[in-house]
């Protein structure tokens, strides 16, 4: 197996306790969390990790109050447009997952920017999901099918996800010591290993991503099959007891 994954999806977790425990305004969490973020993207691409996917925003997030929802909009438009000339000179490309008919204007704008500036990197994929939910994937991916009465297939419905340009992940992490999935990648995370931080994501740095690359190393990734199944692992002999 490649020592390192070939494709990392992060639930960045955590922001709003980081900056609860410092007496600052949760958008201030965010704030650094876009730092994180910046910060592991660099890592990944050191790392030669193909496609990053984090999870930016759930469809369930609009259901915080007003004021942080709309902070996040602004930032989300405010950190892209800021960082694309950074993420063109690095070679990443940027890919926004998710529904944008809720989004305003302004930020359908500026991730249609970033998409188009950075279409030519080949790199590091970055994926944001943003207004994404693993359930409106699925569905969206369904109705497309249906509309053009094609039959549902595992690899037709694959295919019309809006994750279909990358494979699955490899290595799913969660930070922010919550062990659930939060409707991120339902369908393609079927076969990814999965790691949980208790840090919180702005304090998710390069030490703690080489951590949970080191404990996916160690996985054996079965994919159903048994351990004397897979190429280079010695057939074990039944010991008796
Ligand atoms: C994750 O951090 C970022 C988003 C959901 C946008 P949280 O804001 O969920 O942080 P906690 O879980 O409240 O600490
Ligand atoms: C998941 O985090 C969504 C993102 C990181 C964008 P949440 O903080 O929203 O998840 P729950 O509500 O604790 O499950
Ligand atoms: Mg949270």
């Amino acid at each position: 197996m490649s020592l390192v994954p070939h494709h990392i999806a992060i639930v960045m977790d955590g922001n709003g306790r980081w900056a609860s425990r410092r007496y600052l305004p949760r958008i201030a969490g965010h704030k650094q969390g876009v730092d994180s973020l910046k910060r592991c993207v660099k890592a990944c691409a050191a790392r030669h990790v193909q496609v990053l996917t984090v999870f930016a925003f759930s469809s369930e997030n609009w259901n915080r109050p007003a004021e942080e929802v709309s902070g996040l909009m602004d930032l989300l438009a405010l950190a892209i447009t800021r960082e694309v000339p950074q993420l063109k000179a690095d070679g990443v490309r940027v890919y926004f997952v998710g529904e944008r008919s809720g989004l305003s204007d302004k930020v359908k704008a500026s991730l249609a920017h970033a998409e188009s500036a950075t279409a030519s990197n080949s790199r590091l994929i970055l994926n944001v999901c943003f207004n994404y939910g693993g359930r409106w994937d699925i569905v969206q991916a369904a109705a497309k099918l249906a509309a053009q009465g094609a039959d549902i297939t595992e690899d037709s419905l694959g295919r019309a996800m809006a994750m279909a340009h990358v494979p699955d992940p490899d290595l799913l992490i969660r930070t922010g010591d919550e062990q659930r999935i939060s409707n991120f990648l339902l369908w393609q995370t079927a076969y990814s290993e999965l790691y949980f931080s208790d840090k919180l994501w702005p304090e998710f740095d390069e030490a703690a991503l080489d951590q949970a690359i080191a404990a996916y190393v160690q996985r054996e990734r079965r994919f159903g099959k048994t351990s004397g199944q897979l190429p280079g692992v010695a057939v074990k002999t039944h010991q008796a007891a």
